[in-house]
């Protein structure tokens, strides 16, 4: 159990859930630390106490790092503490993209009478799908997540290929001996029947997708999201679609373009949206900024 009071951090509404089951939460003026989960920072007038900023999850875009840094705050993620909640959901998309499941289940629920069972079987065939098995997946992006879902996409019979444009490559490479190194993103896309991009969001990774990427992937190709939204060009990959160069895309934010298109799916930032991974960051979070504030370390020991 942590007392959020010992360390006067403020928490906002988005962590406030975990007073019931962990936290004590002091909210005060003159906080010397912030956690957060969602909330943006970016207009937020930063009391002259502050030390450091905790953001409950592994993306900190929502955290003005620039002007922090510059002020001398330290502002750190909960690196791994949602990977399980999102490789699994990236995990049930890839299966969903080659099984009709969605669309199945509703279906079914149109049939009625006795014979509603037959009537399925009948007709069950429209919703024939694929198998993962033997196919390729690219993973790019080789950090806490990218690697948990080459591990399971490998354990699914999946072909694991994987790039890292940060992570060196013989670091990518020691990850997991499961994924075979590609020496460039353009193998990836050219080379792979599904690709899942698992980077954080910078001024270099933005728009990482683009037209230029989208034209190399093979017409069958699915690209899934589920890093940040900004990592793919939204009217280029629908653009990619129409034309008939990409088969699907399947992305968990919910730009309005994307929405009502047979090929696109899209969730609403549900990837870390488990019970679990929401205790793991609030308290990855509270132990790091905790430790921070009393000894002027975050090493995670
Ligand atoms: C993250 O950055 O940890 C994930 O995108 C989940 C989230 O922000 O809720």
């Amino acid at each position: 159990m942590y007392d959020i009071k010992t360390f006067n951090a403020i928490a906002s509404v988005g962590l406030a859930r975990f007073d019931e089951q962990n936290f004590t939460i002091n909210q005060t003026e003159t906080p010397a630390g912030i956690i957060l989960r969602s909330q943006k920072l970016h207009d937020y007038d930063f009391p002259d106490s502050v030390l450091a900023v905790a953001r409950a999850g592994a993306g900190t875009n929502n955290v003005p790092v620039k002007q922090c840094t510059e002020d001398g705050i330290v502002v750190f993620n909960t690196p791994g503490a949602n990977a399980n909640a999102v490789k699994e959901l990236v995990i049930a998309c890839l299966l969903l993209s080659v099984r009709p499941i969605l669309k199945g289940a509703n279906w079914v629920q149109t049939l009625t009478g006795p014979d509603a069972e037959e009537q399925a079987e009948a007709q069950k065939k429209q919703f024939a799908g694929t198998e993962l098995e033997g196919k390729k997946l690219g993973v790019i992006g080789l950090g806490a997540i990218g690697a948990m879902v080459a591990n399971d996409a490998y354990r699914l019979g999946m072909e694991v290929t994987g790039f890292d444009p940060f992570v060196s490559v013989d670091t990518a490479w020691s990850i997991s001996r499961r994924v075979k190194r590609a020496q460039s993103m353009e193998e990836v896309l050219k080379t792979c029947d599904f690709i899942t991009v698992h980077v954080p969001l910078s001024e270099n990774t933005h728009h990482l997708i683009g037209k230029e990427q989208l034209a190399k992937m093979k017409k069958t190709a699915v690209l899934l999201n589920f890093a940040r939204g900004e990592l793919v060009e939204t009217e280029a990959v629908i653009a990619a679609i129409e034309a008939g160069e990409i088969s699907n895309f399947v992305t968990d934010f919910a730009d309005e373009r994307l929405l009502n298109n047979e090929k696109i799916l899209v969730l609403p930032h549900l990837g870390a949206s488990t019970e679990e991974a929401e205790v793991n960051c609030a308290k990855m979070a509270a132990r790091t900024l905790k430790k921070f504030l009393e000894t002027g370390n975050i090493k995670r020991s």
